[in-house]
């Protein structure tokens, strides 16, 4: 078979890879037969050749969904590997994306990772800095960021729907996204030096992040984990940290000393907005937003935080803060959550060394007389607080996420989902951490009695299922700080 080669765009060309690899499975040409040449190499390869279009090629379904995160992997040999993939399946492996000893999908799933990785860092860690006005007045701003892998056309999405009110250009070492309000375009690599280094609004941020600096919870490993250091030159709050960490043992002190504060104050609207805008850099800073924010139904007392260790091995996600929650401001430590502790503890799960939140972080009830009545939150409240969870569970990164009845999965998820048809090990779109669905400990205290024993069985057995895929479940690698 004579030696070929196919030349695609640099970068992550998906569509130049689909129509070569279709040609060459219709033509029978092996991956030994082909070097692969990314735009960015190809005068090392004066003889490239454009890739031709060829016949459809129809993939199992795991293989297809491999192959745009794969595609952007700043890895050379990506089109290789894939094209040793799709050869193998091609050729009768048809389960072979599900085999995840053979050697060539680990290093590919670990590929997938990895983007999956890059693509969480940029929505987390990318800060936007005022840059002037730009089209009929409307307020400007740029943002510079260094992605490991070919992810900016992939990330860049989820600015524009973030942030539709300003215009925006993100610009990259590898290329660049501009947002006018209407159309998202990508042009040339940036440079760091096109980029403000500061603007008004950063002293704004960092003092409200010396603000909800915690520092009894001082614990430099984790700050790091959460939040490598490659990525603090863009991050304002950061020039904080050093003094903040330096004075934390100091202020431990004081704060033993004093009495009990007042609650804390609501912050304005539009303030609170504004900081959200700017995606928190740790647990403890979007935490103070959640803290400081209204609950969308009036009413409630206090938001019920999540509670347990950053890089706890299993997260478990609720509904809602019930009437004892939102009293004490602690997550499940009311009826239902004092069953889910005795169905934890059977299930050989210690509480302490689990993370505990729910999906909405507001009691949600009706007055009835002076009782308050639990109110199921609708898909709406789901939503709204659907980036907090998701950004909650990004700092906690836990290798299992536990969605307890069919309000945590749907915020998992998005999607709504019957229990009996979700229960066991499930996915909740492609992120870093494994998902398993169970029912809600509510559930087992509305059941009579004769049926509440078999059911309970039945949820401490899903526990223990979770348990153990949550000990196989390789750990999330953090970023090296
Ligand atoms: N139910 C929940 O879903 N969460 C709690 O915190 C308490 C009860």
């Amino acid at each position: 078979m004579r030696p070929r080669t196919i030349r695609l765009a640099a970068g992550a060309d998906l569509e130049g890879f689909r129509a070569a690899i279709r040609h060459l499975v219709a033509a029978g040409v092996p991956p030994e037969a082909v070097t692969w040449v990314a735009g960015d190499a190809a005068s090392l390869f004066p003889e490239a050749e454009a890739a031709a279009p060829g016949s459809a090629l129809a993939l199992p379904r795991a293989v297809a969904a491999l192959i745009p995160p794969v595609v952007m992997h700043r890895d050379r040999e990506r089109y290789g590997l894939l094209h040793r993939l799709v050869w193998r399946v091609a050729g009768g492996e048809r389960h072979l994306a599900e085999v995840a000893s053979d050697p060539l999908v680990h290093r590919l799933a670990l590929m997938r990772k990895a983007v999956a990785r890059d693509l969480h860092k940029m929505h987390a860690f990318l800060r936007f800095r005022r840059a002037g006005a730009g089209e009929a007045g409307r307020e400007r701003f740029a943002a510079w960021f260094e992605p490991e892998h070919h992810i900016l056309a992939e990330a860049a999405p989820f600015f524009s729907a973030r942030f539709p009110a300003f215009d925006w250009s993100i610009l990259t070492p590898d290329g660049s996204a501009h947002w006018d309000g209407r159309t998202l375009t990508f042009g040339p690599p940036g440079r760091r030096d096109d980029v403000p280094d500061r603007d008004a609004f950063e002293a704004g941020w960092t003092d409200y992040y010396a603000s909800t600096f915690n520092p009894a919870r001082t614990n430099l490993a984790a700050m790091r984990a959460e939040m490598p250091k490659k990525y603090w030159h863009a991050l304002p709050e950061t020039a904080a940290i050093p003094g903040l960490v330096r004075e934390a043992g100091r202020r431990v002190g004081e704060m033993i000393a004093r009495p009990p504060e007042p609650p804390v104050k609501r912050v304005p609207a539009r303030a609170l907005a504004r900081m959200a805008a700017q995606e928190p850099a740790s647990l403890d800073a979007l935490n103070a937003i959640i803290r400081a924010s209204e609950p969308l139904v009036p009413g409630a007392t206090q938001a019920v935080l999540g509670e347990g260790p950053i890089g706890a091995e299993i997260a478990f996600v609720g509904e809602q803060p019930g009437d004892q929650e939102d009293l004490q401001g602690r997550p499940f430590v009311g009826p239902a959550g004092q069953l889910l502790s005795r169905a934890l503890r059977d299930a050989g799960i210690d509480r302490d060394r689990a993370y505990l939140t729910n999906a909405v972080k507001h009691f949600t009830f009706a007055l009835r007389g002076k009782r308050r009545i639990h109110q199921t939150p609708g898909a709406g409240g789901v939503a709204h607080h659907r980036w907090w969870l998701e950004r909650e569970l990004a700092f906690v990164a836990p290798r299992l996420v536990v969605a307890l009845g069919a309000t945590a999965v749907l915020a998992l998820s998005g999607r709504s989902v019957p229990i009996t048809r979700a229960r066991g090990p499930a996915t909740f779109g492609d992120k870093p951490y494994r998902g398993f669905v169970t029912v809600h400990p509510s559930y087992l205290l509305r059941l009579p009695d004769a049926a509440r024993e078999e059911t309970y069985a039945g949820f401490v057995a899903d526990l223990r299922q979770a348990a153990m895929l949550a000990a196989e479940a390789v750990p999330l690698a953090r970023a090296a700080g």
